[in-house]
């Protein structure tokens, strides 16, 4: 395994957001409100919140997408003004182009990221992430005639196909199949241990963050901050042991559904 720098790899300082109401109800809508939180190489670190409270506007943030109001983003060192090349993107909304191939989906990535024409190892590439991601034998379907669980496989083959430094998933096992995910989970952390990885994840599943994190951070209804950090210690390789009947994973379950029951029974997700 690549051993993990102890490089900040993403700085989120002091971060808001808000944005424009539809002009019939004007104002702003605050989203977020002085978040913050680092982040070093090679840590697997999950968003978990109420509804509605920002992750995913975070993680747009982070990717460089949408600019906060207030605060400083730096991804690899730097300060953030355009998407970084170390990062890719797996979206909550998985959109593919139609008149690509499912191979075709993967190496538009390719070439987009390398700005050159296509080469044998790129096709190789493709095909490699496609197999991982369990799609050998569809790579010459087109979106509308796969599922839209292996619409998301092949969003999170694109994402890995470009080999990114920090990869940003937003809820990305969510549109799939209990067994389906579970077999994803432990490609994602095998894939990981292997390359030095750095995920910033987004999940609504509780046994998802505790399995899969180094960290989980329990972020408050809006305008959201991260209300408390969670360390996970569990036995390393997680693959390779029985991680969820451990008593360190009933606690740190425990503690996160706790908080995130107190933001959703405070009400404080509501519209106003
Ligand atoms: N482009 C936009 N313009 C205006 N409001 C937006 C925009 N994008 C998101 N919002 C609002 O910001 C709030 C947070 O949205 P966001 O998608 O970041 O939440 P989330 O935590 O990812 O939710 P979920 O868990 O349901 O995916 C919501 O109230 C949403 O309506
Ligand atoms: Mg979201």
């Amino acid at each position: 395994m690549n051993q993990p720098s102890h490089q900040s790899i993403v700085s989120v300082r002091d971060v808001s957001l808000s944005y424009p109401r539809p002009p019939r109800q004007g104002g702003t809508l605050d989203v977020l409100g002085r978040t913050a939180f680092e982040m070093k190489a090679g840590e697997f670190v999950t968003l978990l919140g109420p509804t509605g409270c920002g992750k995913t506007s975070l993680l747009r943030i982070i990717a460089g997408l949408v600019k906060p109001t207030a605060g400083e983003v730096s991804v690899g060192g730097l300060p953030l003004d355009a998407p970084s090349p170390l990062a890719a993107y797996v979206f909550q909304q998985i959109a593919l182009v139609p008149w690509r191939t499912v191979r075709g989906n993967v190496e538009l990535a390719l070439e987009m990221r390398h700005h050159r024409a296509m080469t044998k190892s790129d096709h190789d590439k493709a095909r490699e992430m496609l197999a991982l991601v369990g799609l050998s034998g569809f790579e010459d379907y087109y979106p509308n005639q796969i599922s839209g669980g292996m619409q998301q496989r092949v969003g999170i083959a694109r994402a890995l196909a470009v080999e990114p430094r920090l990869l940003l998933m937003d809820e990305p096992f969510g549109a799939l199949d209990a067994q389906t995910r579970r077999i994803l989970q432990d490609e994602l952390l095998s894939w990981r241990a292997r390359t030095g990885l750095s995920v910033l994840f987004v999940s609504h599943d509780l046994d998802e963050a505790v399995y899969l994190s180094d960290r989980v951070l329990v972020m408050s209804a809006r305008p959201a901050h991260i209300l408390e950090q969670i360390p996970i210690t569990l036995p390393e390789p997680r693959t390779a042991h029985d991680c969820r009947a451990t008593p360190e994973y009933a606690e740190a379950h425990r503690k996160a559904w706790a908080l995130l029951r107190s933001q959703n029974a405070l009400g404080k997700g509501a519209a106003a």
